[in-house]
């Protein structure tokens, strides 16, 4: 990341710290530092080609196409089997090109792809892959995926391709659409689990069951180009979610459900979503986190040039009452919110559930967040809301350059129990956030802009 602009921004801070009489704690800035340096290497344009050479005079890659295997791909016939022996043969095979060919439509049952394979496969869908759309018929062994892909280390996944769930039954029946429906849980489209060093470039997965594309108990993992779409009243659609996993870049990718566009659950850290777009749906979220008494832990989160449009939420943290663990050193920069109902919040009493939930003396403990660069429209008044633990205060979080606005209206910020600070321009005024009492240095009103410069420059040598 850019360690010049890290200078800049640590020399802003004091300045404006300078001049505001604030306080600037040494935690606060050893955060930001962190933060700035967390590295996740981005996507080389350079690396992947768009279709790879399998005809290449070298005979670099092998190709296996599904029709091979007896794929009819008119959307009728079951190609589940076509699709398992093309699997077997390109997975044990090295260098090869499992290839969906364009036209098609393919219907698939749910099926569990499992690795680990050969090296270097590509897994190419060009044609569109369907999901048979009765719920009733679902498998009854595989009751919460459709493509379910795991132990892969190094495999590519791209193409101009459509993963389509076909979920509109499975919303139908959905306890959310009509309390009288049992609430059960529904397949998610696209798993990636247990694997290392994928990328997924490119591919359309849209009208999932459920959750749209998992990532799951995985390390490094690229994605980028990716759109994922769902009606906007579909329950639980979530766009990409991530658990337990590390070292995940999402970028360049259109998200529109009707739920999370992106949610980030236990167990994950280093991850990092740089240009998103995301709506219809209920933001971009860490969590939820804490349900029923867990442990969630969720460390080093970076959301970079992001445009949430009529979504419910924009920038969501949300914990349950009882749950330990902690939400620590997240950063969000550079996000155009436009008629958000919640732009920023933070919901340490979430509840998901038709019966209220008592509020307890534990909490997943929330820390060292910073928004900075964040403008545009509110739908609410509470423009920001840091709704925080009694017993587990949300603590060190940092507002820079704010800019919520609501057509016709005030808007104003909402907190219980949360300290930190802002400098710059922050609108609504972030007033109610308390001060951090202890191991802050005051920077004195009267320090002038020369002293401010010293205090840049001395980080500049010393720190980076
Ligand atoms: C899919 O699997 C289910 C359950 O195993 C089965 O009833 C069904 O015939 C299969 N094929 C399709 C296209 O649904
Ligand atoms: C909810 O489901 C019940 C039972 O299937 C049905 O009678 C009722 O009409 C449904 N309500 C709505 C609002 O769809
Ligand atoms: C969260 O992750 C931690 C560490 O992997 C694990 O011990 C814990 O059980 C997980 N919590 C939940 C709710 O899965
Ligand atoms: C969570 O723990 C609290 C305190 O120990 C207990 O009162 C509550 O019933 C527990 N909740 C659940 C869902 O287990
Ligand atoms: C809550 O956690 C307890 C203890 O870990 C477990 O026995 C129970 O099944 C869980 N309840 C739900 C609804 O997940
Ligand atoms: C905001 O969204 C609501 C629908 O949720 C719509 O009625 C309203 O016109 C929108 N406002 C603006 C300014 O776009
Ligand atoms: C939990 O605590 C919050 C903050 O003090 C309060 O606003 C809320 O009403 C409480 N909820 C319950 C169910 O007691
Ligand atoms: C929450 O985390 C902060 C920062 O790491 C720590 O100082 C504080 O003691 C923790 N609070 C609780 C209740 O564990």
């Amino acid at each position: 990341m850019d360690k010049l602009f890290l200078a800049s921004f640590l020399g802003i801070l004091i300045t404006a710290h300078g001049v505001a009489g604030n306080m600037v704690c040494d935690d606060d800035i050893g955060m930001l530092e962190e933060l700035e340096s967390l590295e996740i290497e981005e996507e080389n344009e350079m690396e992947l080609s768009p279709i790879p050479a399998w005809t290449s005079e070298r005979g670099s890659k092998v190709l296996v196409n599904v029709d091979s295997f007896g794929a009819v791909g008119d959307g009728v016939s079951d190609d589940t089997q076509a699709f398992l022996e093309a699997w077997d043969i390109a997975c044990s095979t090295p260098k090869s090109v499992l290839l969906v060919p364009e036209g098609g439509l393919y219907l698939v049952n749910a099926t569990r792809f499992k690795g680990p394979c050969s090296e270097k496969l590509v897994i190419q869908i060009e044609g569109t892959i369907i999901a048979p759309d009765e719920p009733e018929n679902w498998d009854p062994e595989l009751p919460r995926v459709w493509l379910d892909f795991s132990k892969l280390k190094g495999v590519i996944f791209q193409g101009d391709g459509v993963i389509d769930g076909s979920g509109s039954k499975w919303w139908a029946s959905s306890c959310k659409r009509n309390k009288t429906n049992r609430c059960r849980g529904a397949p998610t489209a696209l798993t990636i689990d247990s694997s290392s060093a994928i990328k997924v470039k490119g591919l359309t997965i849209q009208n999932s069951q459920q959750m749209h594309f998992v990532i799951s108990q995985s390390d490094s993992v690229r994605i980028s180009g990716v759109q994922v779409s769902a009606p906007g009243d579909s329950p639980n659609t979530d766009g990409i979610h991530i658990t337990e996993s590390t070292n995940v870049l999402i970028q360049d990718c259109k998200i529109g459900t009707g739920d999370d566009c992106i949610s980030i659950v236990n167990a994950s850290s280093n991850i990092k979503m740089k240009r998103i777009y995301c709506g219809p749906g209920h933001g971009i979220s860490i969590g939820s986190l804490g349900k029923n008494n867990s442990t969630g832990i969720v460390t080093k989160v970076l959301l970079d040039k992001a445009f949430l449009k009529e979504t419910t939420n924009g920038l969501r943290i949300k914990t349950w009452q009882g749950g330990s663990g902690y939400v620590r050193e997240v950063m969000y920069q550079n996000v155009r919110m436009d008629n958000v109902s919640n732009p920023i919040i933070i919901d340490q009493f979430y509840c998901d559930s038709p019966k209220t939930c008592q509020n307890q003396t534990s909490a997943v403990n929330i820390s060292q967040i910073v928004y900075r660069d964040i403008s545009g429209t509110t739908k609410s008044e509470k423009a920001m809301q840091f709704a925080c633990s009694d017993t587990v205060p949300c603590r060190d979080i940092v507002l820079s350059n704010i800019n919520l606005e609501k057509k016709d209206g005030t808007v104003e910020t909402y907190c219980n129990s949360a300290q930190g600070f802002g400098y710059g321009t922050v609108h609504p005024s972030a007033d109610c956030l308390s001060s951090n009492d202890k191991e802050c240095v005051f920077i004195n009103q009267e320090e002038n802009l020369e002293d401010a410069g010293t205090s840049r420059e001395h980080i500049v040598h010393t720190e980076l």
